[in-house]
Parts: structure tokens; C-alpha cells; sequence
């Protein structure tokens, strides 16, 4: 690997935090390209555990430097507590890098973020109510504030603009209470204060680093059926994790990206509303969030959970251009007698193959199921692929078959020797 993207196959969750923990070991640098604070990995070394939001997982190998690039947006106090959280585990910060070019969150994108998801009632989103999705809205509307600009004399007046708008909107709009100004800039000035020290222009590290033969590792957040553009709008975020969202998230063009890795978990989850083809509502899908501990890193909720869904991807391996896959909880699928794989939605008389881009059309489709024989053997010790159960490999050759990608990668629990490269 010289650069390398890896990216969520399907709607976030897939254990994303530890396959990039796994690779950043041999990684000269690891840079985090969309979302926010909204993400949450969780990576386990030795029988420390660590949840990460903002910080990319590749801090926890210590001198690798580690970038929060353009495309991200930032809440300085989530970021501040973050770098705390890791120094008093003994986790240095020292090669952390924030670039000059991403956006910030205020208070007031919170508050949004909140009233408008109340607005919304039972259709809500169900975002993490962080302040992402107002703070990615003034940043298309040529209002947002970036990190360089909190280190400029302009700030005061920039800020003071946005409370000025924002408190007549949250005031007119939602019958809200507005916010201080003063407070909130004498904050900021102190967050920018302390945060200034990382800040750089990352574009020129990343590119220098790719130019110079180092290997450089883009750590996605979220997952494919979650993108702005390609996810199950609007039941989505407001950033493009996936694949061609490092390009425009980092500054890097196209040609400088090698390989893609999408991880694939070995079922199907999905948190908040929005359709969801394989869903299960019996003791499958329970056994199914209770083996694999499906409860949010960010907000604890309970996942909902399925079969496997080949259509979605085979979607994802076209979106993102993925090359392998990291098939992550296995060890989670020990245990069921059958197991099925959806390879198809049927909608009416018809069989569809593609992944629709109509939710509406989409909670339409009933899945096409195919079974296969499952196995009992617990295989969280396991450490090569040959000395999985039969059935466990069958399984794994037909996802390949059926998605169109090997698996590079194979994980069979949260700890990082719990895994199995296979090319
Ligand atoms: P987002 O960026 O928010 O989408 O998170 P993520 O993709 O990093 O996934 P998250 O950390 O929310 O959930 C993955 C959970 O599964 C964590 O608790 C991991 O420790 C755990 N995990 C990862 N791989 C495996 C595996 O192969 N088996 C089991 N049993 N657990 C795993």
C-alpha cells in the first residue's frame, strides 16, 4: 500500500475502528476525511479500550501523525476533551495535525441540529444531534467558519455576524433561546488558543507524503448507504464518507489513491429511520445485537440488525471502486443453523439487482433470500482461514462471489490479533 482508502460498505458500524487500528500499524500517516464528532470508533488494544469521535485511531500507535483534514468539521470542545482523554491515558498527541481549511462547530449548529430534528417529529433523522449536519449547511452556504478564520483578527466580526442570524433564526423559526455572543467568542478564543499548535495546511503533508513513496492510510467514517449523495437520502449524513469523498475531504486528486478497502460487516445494522430490506424482528436479530454488542459508540442506541445484504454490496463495491474487503464479526454468525444472504429485492413481479436510489421505492422491496448451513464452533481463536469451520468458509467465499471482491482481511473479534489477512 502506498495510499490506501478504507471506507463502510454499508450504513456505518462495520467495525471500522478496529481494521483501521489493524492497518495504521504499518501506515506512515492516517488522515481522517469527512463528518465529524458524529463518527465513533472503538478500538481495543490489549484490554485498554478506546472510543475515538475526531481523533483518527492511528493516534493510538503513537508517532504516527495523524490528520483531521479539510473535509472534516470540528467542535473544538469535543476535539480539546478528545486530546485530553488520550494524555491521560498516556496516548501522545504530539503528531496530531488539523487543517486550516475545516469548518467549525458552534454552539448554535447544536442547538439546530436539535430544534430542527424536533421540527421533523416522527420523521425525524435521527442524527447525533452534535451539530454536524447545520454546521456542513453554512459551509454550502458560503457562511461557515473555518479553523484559519479562528486565528485571524476577522473572527470577532465573523462570529458576532453568524450569532446575529442564527439567534434571529432559532428565535423566529423555532421559538427558541438565542445565545450570547461575547460568552461564545471569549470560548472560542480560548479553544483556538489551544488548539492552534495543530493547525496546518495538511493537503501539502498528504500530498508530500504520497510523492515520497510513504504509506498513507484515509480513515472513513460512517458508511456508503450514509452518504449525502449515493446513501438513503435523506436518512443520511451531511458529508460523502465514501471513497471519492477523500479526494475532495483531503486535497488530494484521484490519481494519488491505490487501493480501497470497504469493510463489510458480516450481517446487516443500521441505526435510526429509513428502510431496511433484510431486517429481522425475531430472536435472530436479537441473538444477533446481543452477540455483537450493536449499540451505538456515539449515542449507546440499539441497532437494528439483519441478514446480509449482496445488494447493497455490490452497490458499494461500484460507489467506492473497492478493491477487497475487510469482513469484520464473523465470530458473531457462530451459532445459527441457517443463514441467509439476500442476493436480490423483489418489488412486485420484478427482481431487482441494483440498489434503488428511492427510499419510497426502496421500503418496497422484499429481500431474495438464499440459505446456506451455518456452524456452531465458536471462532473468535481461530487466526487462519483454513482452520475455520467449512461452512464458516463457505460463507465468506459466497459474499465474495455474490459482492464481486475478495476478502483481504477477515475479523473474528474486537481485538486486534483477532484478525486474519488473507492476501
Ligand atoms: P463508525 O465510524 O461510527 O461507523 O464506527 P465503526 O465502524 O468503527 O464501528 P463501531 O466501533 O461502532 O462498532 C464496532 C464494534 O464491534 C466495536 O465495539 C468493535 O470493538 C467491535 N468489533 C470490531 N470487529 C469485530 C469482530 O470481528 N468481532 C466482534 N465480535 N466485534 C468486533
Amino acid at each position: 500500500m502506498s495510499s490506501l482508502v478504507v471506507v463502510g460498505s454499508q450504513w456505518g458500524d462495520e467495525g471500522k475502528g478496529k481494521i483501521i487500528d489493524f492497518l495504521a500499524e504499518k501506515a506512515d500517516v492516517v488522515v481522517r476525511y469527512s463528518g465529524g464528532n458524529n463518527a465513533g470508533h472503538t478500538v481495543v488494544v490489549g484490554e485498554e479500550e478506546y472510543k475515538l469521535h475526531l481523533i483518527p485511531s492511528g493516534i493510538l500507535y503513537g508517532d504516527t501523525p495523524c490528520i483531521i483534514s479539510a473535509g472534516v468539521v470540528v467542535d473544538p470542545e469535543v476535539l480539546l476533551s478528545e486530546i485530553k482523554y488520550l494524555n491521560e491515558r498516556g496516548i501522545s498527541t504530539d503528531n496530531l495535525m488539523i487543517d486550516e481549511r475545516a469548518h467549525v462547530i458552534f454552539p448554535y449548529h447544536k442547538s439546530l441540529d436539535i430544534l430542527s430534528e424536533q421540527r421533523r417529529g416522527s420523521e425525524d433523522i435521527g442524527t447525533t444531534r452534535r451539530g454536524i449536519g447545520p454546521c456542513y449547511r453554512d459551509k454550502t452556504d458560503r457562511m461557515g467558519i473555518r479553523v484559519c478564520d479562528m486565528l485571524t483578527d476577522s473572527f470577532k466580526e465573523k462570529l458576532e455576524g453568524n450569532v446575529a442570524f442564527q439567534n434571529k433564526l432559532i428565535r423566529a423559526v423555532y421559538d427558541s433561546d438565542g445565545f450570547a455572543f461575547q460568552e461564545m467568542y471569549e470560548k472560542y478564543i480560548g479553544y483556538a488558543e489551544q488548539i492552534k499548535k495543530y493547525v496546518t495546511d495538511t493537503s501539502i503533508i498528504v500530498f508530500e507524503a504520497i510523492k515520497s513513496g510513504k504509506k498513507v492510510l484515509f480513515e472513513g467514517a460512517q458508511g456508503t448507504l450514509l452518504d449525502l449523495d449515493y446513501g438513503t437520502y435523506p436518512y443520511v449524513t451531511s458529508s460523502n464518507p465514501v471513497a471519492g469523498g477523500v479526494c475532495t475531504g483531503t486535497g488530494i486528486g484521484p490519481t494519488m489513491i491505490n487501493d480501497v478497502v470497504g469493510v463489510v460487516k458480516a450481517y446487516t445494522t443500521r441505526v435510526g429511520k429509513g428502510p431496511f430490506p433484510t431486517e429481522l424482528f425475531d430472536e435472530d436479530g436479537e441473538r444477533m445485537r446481543t452477540v455483537g454488542h450493536e449499540f451505538g459508540t456515539t449515542t449507546g442506541r440499539s441497532r437494528r440488525c439483519g441478514w446480509f445484504d449482496a445488494v447493497i454490496l455490490r452497490y458499494a463495491v461500484r460507489i467506492n471502486g473497492l478493491t477487497s474487503m475487510a469482513l469484520t464479526k464473523l465470530d458473531v454468525m457462530s451459532g445459527f443453523e441457517k443463514i441467509k444472504i439476500c442476493v436480490g429485492y423483489k418489488k412486485g413481479d420484478i427482481v431487482l439487482t441494483e440498489f434503488p436510489a428511492s427510499i419510497e421505492e426502496l421500503s418496497k422491496c422484499e429481500p431474495v433470500f438464499e440459505e446456506l448451513d451455518g456452524w456452531n464452533e465458536d471462532i473468535t481463536s481461530v487466526r487462519s482461514f483454513d482452520e475455520l469451520p467449512e461452512n464458516a468458509k463457505k460463507y465468506v467465499s459466497r459474499l465474495e462471489e455474490l459482492c464481486g471482491v475478495k476478502a483481504s482481511i477477515v475479523a473474528v473479534g474486537p481485538k486486534r490479533d483477532q484478525t486474519m489477512v488473507l492476501k
